[in-house]
């Protein structure tokens, strides 16, 4: 039961040459496009959780985090370049690995789209918090009048209530979506300028702040074990979360010119360059107003997104309390006015991370509603803005209200949980489909792929063990649930097993 059900490839092709997009991408908008996805919440807030994590060895953390995403980009880049559908790993495995293996695929990139998206409004509340806190507007105000009480700034597991912007920001995107906005390449362009900008301000003034007294104890909570989540492996597996967004690059594949070239430019390119901004806003962070961890009772360092966690940090100044790091750095160095900018710069560029999410999220659910796997109702399109309505304003509650909800570590983790595991079958669809198709076009060929597929699926696999317990529960939790909804429903709807392939 397991392995049946495989969609045939050339069935999937079929649906996507239907409507063929105009090729026109090309290595550097595809960065470009990467570099947008990528640059968000992660590096501009998870810093701070990384730090609670790692201390100074957070460093090492982004290291290995990217070297994870580069070898499952590539495995990733084979079959985006081989099936250019919407739908991405879940699209893939439906072809490889057959109808089980996708939905449990498809339901795990809830945790991708649907709770990054959550993630990063977190993350964009805290530096619009931060900014209304520090601004005055130009002189209009005082500064401070525009803040909000404090129980309004975080979700009840993070020392607040409710966190009114993080609910608020994701309502609006969703409007804008059910509308039909869609972000154009011009805009996209104009953000990811305003992200460089900002990280570069930061790097500029953070970098020669360094001292080494700063590095030290580099590792003061170890490596980390599988399960621990924490030390330096748990910091990986959090941060992972910085680099979530490039295989945006990849659903791009039917729009790009020459795509066995530029396709793993793009998808590489854009890593590339994050990681460089990345590994110099770490070594900034830490090495001019230093990293070390929150320490509890016998000097383990508490959970990040803890309730103990949040009550120790009252009133700290220290860079793993703050909820938006790389503002508060810039403000401890003495530089008040900038770091204001820099925060500034997050609150203008962090919703459009938003809005790829929730909208990544509604194509998948329309995906998996054209397979029959889910109600054909919740894909109607809206008359009106011929947009997926119904999906669009369900995802969009949800987002809102986890978003409201839940500290932004604990969020990060459960997204990185969908999306290592999606990372992990991606990578065995690829050496699957070697074996069974060798002969197969592959306009993109993961070079060494007796190497870099098992190495993609072991390392992907080790930071998802180190995610720590509680995320991994709820994922297989949200993995249990998916099972029986498809055991209930989809199985006995789909499409493929009843020959009622839709329109
Ligand atoms: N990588 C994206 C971010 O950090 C999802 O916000």
């Amino acid at each position: 039961m397991l392995f049946q059900r495989v969609k045939p490839l050339d069935q999937i092709l079929a649906t996507a040459e239907k409507k063929s997009l105009k090729r026109q991408l090309g290595a550097l908008q595809l960065t470009m496009m990467g570099v947008g996805a990528i640059i968000g919440t992660g590096i501009f807030v998870l810093t701070a959780e990384a730090g609670q994590k790692a201390g100074p060895g957070m460093m090492v953390a982004f290291v290995i985090a990217a070297v994870v995403c580069a070898l499952a980009a590539l495995a990733y880049a084979e079959l985006a370049s081989m099936i250019p559908v919407a739908g991405s790993a879940y699209t893939y495995t439906y072809g490889v690995l057959g109808e089980s293996m996708a939905w449990v695929v498809g339901w795990a990139l809830v945790l991708e789209y649907a709770i990054a998206a959550g993630t990063v409004a977190v993350g964009w509340s805290g530096y619009m918090n931060g900014f209304l806190q520090h601004t005055n507007l130009f002189g209009l105000v005082q500064e401070g009048a525009l803040a909000l009480p404090e129980s309004l700034r975080a979700g009840p597991y993070a020392g607040g209530s409710f966190n009114l912007l993080a609910f608020l920001i994701s309502l609006v995107i969703t409007v804008l979506l059910v509308v039909g906005t869609s972000k154009s390449a011009k805009v996209n362009a104009v953000l990811v300028a305003i992200k460089i900008v900002a990280l570069t301000a930061f790097i500029v003034i953070a970098v020669p702040a360094t001292k080494s007294a700063n590095f030290h104890p580099f590792l003061p909570n170890g490596w980390g074990s599988p399960l621990g989540g924490i030390g330096v492996l748990g910091a990986a597996a959090s941060i992972f979360f910085a680099y979530v967004g490039f295989d945006a690059v990849s659903t791009a594949a039917e729009e790009t010119t020459n795509p066995n070239r530029n396709i793993p430019i793009g998808l590489i390119g854009s890593l590339a360059v994050c990681t460089i901004f990345y590994l110099l806003v770490g070594y900034g962070a830490v090495g001019s107003v230093g990293v070390q961890p929150m320490m509890g009772p016998g000097g383990v360092a508490f959970h990040p997104g803890s309730p103990e966690m949040a009550l120790a940090c009252k009133g700290s100044e220290a860079l793993v309390c703050s909820k938006e790091p790389l503002a508060h750095v810039i403000r401890l160095l003495g530089f008040e006015r900038i770091g204001t900018w820099i925060g500034a710069a997050a609150v203008v560029a962090l919703p459009s991370v938003i809005l790829v999410m929730i909208y990544g999220q509604t194509r998948i659910f329309f995906t998996m509603s054209r397979d029959g796997l889910l109600p054909a109702g919740l894909a109607r399109l809206h008359p009106k803005f011929h947009t997926p309505h119904v999906l669009t304003i369900i995802t969009g509650i949800a987002v809102s209200l986890f978003a409201a909800m839940f500290p932004v570590g604990l969020l990060a983790d459960i997204t990185n949980s969908g999306t290592l595991f999606a990372f992990m079958m991606v990578s065995i669809a690829v050496m699957v489909l070697r074996v069974r198709e060798p002969g197969r076009h592959r306009p993109f060929r993961t070079p060494l792929v007796w190497v870099i597929c098992p190495l993609a699926l072991l390392g992907c696999l080790m930071l998802f063990l180190n995610l720590g317990l509680i995320t991994l529960k709820l994922f297989f939790g949200w993995a249990i649930i998916g099972i029986v909804v498809y055991l209930a429903y989809g199985r006995r709807k789909s499409h493929l097993a009843n020959g009622t392939e839709a329109a």
